[in-house]
């Protein structure tokens, strides 16, 4: 039997997924200007990349005898990632992205400690993937938000 900790970290980080996917998508269509061109291809990419994750959380969960959760469980967490009022704020889409990265790879830390506690290594092996993949990711935005502040 998977522990119950897994299977909700597994939901949890699902669901971050799905949001993250609405929030760098929106935001892709939203920023304006020259500046925010580069951004918006990274989001764009992002996206795929994220809704990825999505999908192997979920098979995973399907593996375990749970599944992934729908929308009436849906709770938003990502304040920070919310369009700017300011179309050509860039550099608060850049902060918001770095906010939600730091949150998934906290999330998929716990993930691994946890399966690796149940002895469940095929989730743990999964956790460490997506974990390189949004480390990644905050190198690439760490990068942005470093020009950013310099313009
Ligand atoms: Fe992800
Ligand atoms: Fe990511």
């Amino acid at each position: 039997m998977p522990s119950e900790q897994v299977i909700e970290l597994l939901q949890r980080a699902y669901t971050a997924e799905i949001e993250t996917v609405m929030n760098y998508q929106t935001n892709a269509i939203v920023l304006d200007g020259v500046s925010a061109e580069e951004i918006k291809n990274s989001l764009r990419e992002d996206v795929q990349e994220e809704l990825g994750h999505a999908d192997q959380l979920g098979q995973r969960l399907k593996q375990l005898g749970a599944r992934p959760p729908g929308s009436a469980a849906f709770t938003a967490r990502q304040e920070s990632l919310q369009p700017p009022e300011d179309s050509t704020d860039v550099l608060a889409v850049i902060e918001g992205v770095l906010e939600a990265e730091n949150e998934a790879i906290e999330t998929y830390r716990d993930l691994i400690n946890a399966a690796e506690a149940e002895d469940d290594p095929v989730t743990e092996d999964l956790a460490v993937t997506i974990l390189s993949d949004e480390e990644a990711h905050r190198t690439e935005f760490q990068g942005f938000r470093k020009e950013y502040r310099n313009v």
